[in-house]
């Protein structure tokens, strides 16, 4: 059973059959076929007005071109510590912003809170000794599962805007955060001041479908040759777009991001049944974030389960991992079986059940 992440699953059927679909017949190469275009019109039509949409093949191609956009070489983005950016792209974003620096800070469940933004932006010493700070980058949902409220967002929109900051989201996870809030797309983003968006679709039923969501204007405008840089101006892109057409289609994607994030509340609502376990974070969307005891760790591995050891630097200052516990990270997907979770528990439950005999 695999839990480590919700991109070991493929793709869902919808999404399949939309590229089965676009297959026949001759289209314009490059994104100029009449699906891409159809799908960028989608795009501004779920997000309630005129959006520029660039198609990309990974979440780092998303966000790095993205800052690349955003960020000038001699320029900082600013984000959290433990962000996907600063800690798993093996310095994209940098390379791409070409010598522009990320500045990581701490946070508790790697969120980020606008005062914090602004006391460390206020802290900064006056260019040209430092960099000047050009952008925000937050993880909606971030690397520890938790979702932004939308007032938490404004409060962020806010102090980019007074402090001249563009606002990128990398919304990797976009959809299972949309259904947690029960918000709409422009409520989650450009409502609340964030002008750049990686809108992921791969985790959540796609093959290789991001997206880059643009909503000023400006940011966009060289973003297609930056793409084309980088490779990522797909020449049958056509292939692309239909996944987005799937996975948009009779509401897909937020059917597949309810059933993740309701699969993540089972297993964490049944863990927390179990005597030795708590919760580091929240479960807020499809992640779990669980401290257990060693020897169910051990007994969870060797019952085959797949999942991630995870990292203790933004639990909140009265949580402390113990020296027989582990924090471990489970992720559940759109393809996630409702009979695995309960497996999972049953395995759990048993392991802790030995320990307490013995
Ligand atoms: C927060 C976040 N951003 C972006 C990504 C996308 O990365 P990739 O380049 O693997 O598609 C991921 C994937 O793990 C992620 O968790």
């Amino acid at each position: 059973m695999n839990f480590a992440s919700d991109n070991t699953v493929g793709a869902s059927a919808p999404v399949l059959q939309a590229i089965m679909q676009a297959n026949a017949g001759a289209m314009a190469a490059y994104g100029n076929d009449e699906m891409s275009k159809r799908v960028r019109t989608r795009f501004s039509e779920l997000f309630d007005r005129e959006v520029s949409v660039f198609f990309a093949t990974t979440g780092t191609a998303a966000n790095a071109l993205a800052l690349s956009s955003a960020v000038p070489p001699y320029g900082l983005c600013v984000c959290h510590r433990e962000a996907h950016i600063i800690d798993d792209e093996c310095g994209a974003p940098e390379f791409f912003m070409h010598g522009a620096k990320l500045a990581g800070l701490p946070g508790v469940g790697a969120k980020l809170k606008a005062e914090d933004v602004a006391s460390y932006l206020k802290s900064l010493p006056k260019a040209p000794k430092q960099m000047p700070p050009k952008a925000l980058s937050i993880s909606q949902v971030s690397e520890c599962g938790l979702v932004y409220g939308l007032e938490e967002l404004a409060a962020l929109g806010q102090a980019c805007r007074d402090h001249g900051l563009s606002f990128h989201m990398d919304g990797a996870r976009f959809a299972n955060a949309l259904v947690a809030l029960g918000c709409t797309p422009a409520e989650m983003t450009w409502k609340q001041g964030v002008d750049i968006l990686s809108f992921g679709a791969t985790k959540n039923g796609g093959l290789m479908a991001e997206a880059i969501v643009v909503f000023r204007k400006d940011l966009a405008e060289a973003l297609d040759y930056r793409s084309k840089r980088a490779g990522q101006i797909i020449s049958k892109g056509r292939l692309i777009a239909a996944q987005f057409e799937g996975y948009f289609a009779g509401d897909h994607w937020l059917a597949n991001a309810r059933h993740a994030n309701r699969m993540a509340k089972l297993l964490s609502d049944g863990l927390l049944q179990l005597p030795g376990i708590r919760l580091a974070w929240p479960t807020e969307a499809n992640e779990v974030f669980p401290i257990i005891p060693q020897a169910l760790d051990r007994a969870l591995k060797a019952a085959g389960i797949l999942y991630s050891p995870w990292t203790v630097l933004s639990l909140p200052e009265t949580e402390r991992v113990g020296g027989n516990e582990v924090l471990i990270r489970l992720v559940a997907s759109w393809a996630t079986r409702e009979e695995d979770v309960r497996k999972l528990l049953e395995i759990a439950h048993s392991g802790v059940s030995r320990q307490a005999a013995e």
